[in-house]
């Protein structure tokens, strides 16, 4: 008899949730890309739902929230989504759309999105950079081995694999699938751990976060949370530079930086 080991049991499903992901499905624009003036075009068309909506009913500017360089607001535990990518952008707000992305705060706000919109607001908050923003929370530092630890090596006696297996070194992502986690507020990620585990958010792949985040005790979450939010999130965007409106990069914002 084969006994499944740790890394066994995760190759599995982690190369279903990439076959998964890969496949997109729902993630083609009704027209196909061609030049890079018509990706300029839908990068200024999300940069204005960014700021002021579609102008459809319940449609808020996305600004009000994750502000418009999309840093977020750590202080009430509103991710960034800055530099995240296009893909896990898209997924997540058609996933609140369909129910599945838990998000009682965008649940109405997305609702009279198209696709054509959801791809340009995504296209647009992929390229935003913007630094980390100060967060405010308590950091507990007798807790930050045990955050490391999980992280980086995971907690195999209760097959628990590390993080940084899907959210790549230094939690700072695997484009275009794995969301980076390092530098969203210490809230915002224990808040998404718990809703995993109590699976009030179900959009992940094979229930694979789920599945993690459900065998983790409170204190572990806290941890795990508190490790992430100390690093620094990547600053990129996958826009070359000559379509990027320069009014587009590096907005200052008035919550002040980290350091
Ligand atoms: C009223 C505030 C608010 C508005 C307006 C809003 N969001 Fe959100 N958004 C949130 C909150 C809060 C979350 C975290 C999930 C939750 O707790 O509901 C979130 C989550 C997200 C996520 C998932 C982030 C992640 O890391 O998984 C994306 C992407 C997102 N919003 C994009 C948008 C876009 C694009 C718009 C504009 C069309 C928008 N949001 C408008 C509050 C808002
Ligand atoms: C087997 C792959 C895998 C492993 C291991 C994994 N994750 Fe995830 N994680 C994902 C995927 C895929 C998503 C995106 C789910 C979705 O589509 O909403 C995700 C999403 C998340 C989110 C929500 C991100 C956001 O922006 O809302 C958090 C927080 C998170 N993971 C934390 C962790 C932590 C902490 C660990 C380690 C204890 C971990 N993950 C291990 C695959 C994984």
């Amino acid at each position: 008899m084969v006994v499944p080991t740790p890394k066994t049991l995760f190759v599995v499903p982690l190369v279903l949730a990439t076959t998964l992901l890969g496949a997109g499905q729902d993630l083609t624009l009704p027209e196909t890309w061609a030049a890079g003036d018509k990706e300029a075009a839908l990068i200024a068309w999300g940069h204005t739902i960014a700021m002021q909506g579609n102008g459809l009913p319940g449609n808020t500017a996305c600004a009000e929230c994750h502000r418009i360089n999309g840093g977020g607001m750590p202080s009430v535990g509103i991710p960034r989504i800055a530099g995240q990518t296009e893909t896990y952008i898209y997924r997540e707000i058609r996933g609140v759309q369909k129910g599945t992305r838990y998000s009682p705060y965008m649940d109405g706000i997305v609702q009279n999105l198209s696709r054509k919109d959801i791809r340009s607001v995504a296209l647009y908050y992929s390229t935003v950079r913007t630094p980390k923003l100060h967060d405010p929370a308590e950091f507990d530092p007798s807790l930050r081995e045990l955050g490391r630890r999980i992280a980086r090596r995971g907690l195999w006696d209760r097959n628990i694999p590390a993080c940084i297996l899907c959210h790549g070194q230094n939690g700072r992502g695997i484009p275009p699938n794995f969301p980076y986690i390092a530098g969203q507020s210490k809230s915002y990620l224990m808040g998404q751990l718990l809703s995993f585990a109590i699976v009030k958010r179900k959009d992940d792949p094979e229930g694979l976060m789920r599945g993690i985040a459900s065998k983790l005790t409170n204190r572990e979450i806290k941890a795990v949370a508190q490790y992430f939010a100390s690093l620094e999130p990547p600053v990129y965007g996958k826009i070359p530079e000559k379509n990027r409106p320069d009014r587009l990069r590096l907005i200052p914002d008035k919550e002040t930086p980290n350091r």
